[in-house]
C-alpha cells in the first residue's frame, strides 16, 4: 500500500538522521579525532625516528599503534586525547588499559609508540592540531 511504503521510508530515514546529528553534535562540542589522535603522516614519523626507543618507530609500527589506540580503547569510555597525559602518566596507565583492552605484547608496543610520539607531537607543534 502506497500511504504504508511511504512512512516506512521515512522511519528509516530518521534512523539514519538521529546518530549523523549526534555524530555532528559531538564533532562540535568535543576535539575532532585528529586533535586526539593526530594522523600519522610524515612529520609525526619523522619527529618518531629522533626519539628514543621505545617511542622510536617506523611509519607501519605508529600506523598499527594508532589504529589500536582508536578502535581498541573505546569500548568501555570515550577516547581519551593523547595530550590529556603526561608521558610519564601513558607508561603507568598504558599498560593497565592494554590489560583491559586484551592487547597482545605487540599490539601494546605500538600503542607505546604511536600514543607517546603523538603527545610530545602536540607538545612541540601545538598549532599543527588546532582546529
Ligand atoms: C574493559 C574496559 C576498558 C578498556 C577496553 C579500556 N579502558 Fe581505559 N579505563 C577503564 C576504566 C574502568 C577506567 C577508570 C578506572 C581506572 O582508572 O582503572 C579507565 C580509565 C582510563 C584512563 C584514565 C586513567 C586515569 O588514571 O585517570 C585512561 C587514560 C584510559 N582508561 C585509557 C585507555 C586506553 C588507552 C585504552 C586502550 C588500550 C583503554 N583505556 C581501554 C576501562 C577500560
Amino acid at each position: 500500500m502506497p500511504t504504508n511504503r511511504k512512512t516506512g521510508l521515512g522511519l528509516r530515514h530518521s534512523l539514519l538522521v538521529v546518530p549523523l546529528i549526534a555524530m555532528v553534535v559531538g564533532l562540535l562540542g568535543c576535539m575532532s579525532l585528529e586533535q586526539m589522535a593526530p594522523p600519522v603522516d610524515q612529520n609525526l614519523v619523522q619527529l618518531s625516528a629522533a626519539l628514543d626507543a621505545p617511542v622510536r618507530a617506523d611509519e607501519a609500527t605508529l600506523a598499527r599503534g594508532r589504529h589500536v589506540f582508536i578502535n581498541r580503547c573505546i569500548s568501555c569510555h570515550s577516547l581519551e586525547p593523547v595530550n590529556r597525559y603526561s608521558a610519564e602518566e601513558w607508561k603507568t596507565i598504558l599498560p593497565e588499559m592494554s590489560e583491559e583492552a586484551n592487547l597482545t605484547e605487540g599490539q601494546q608496543a605500538d600503542l607505546l609508540a604511536y600514543v607517546l610520539t603523538a603527545r610530545r607531537f602536540i607538545d612541540l607543534y601545538p598549532q599543527a592540531t588546532k582546529p
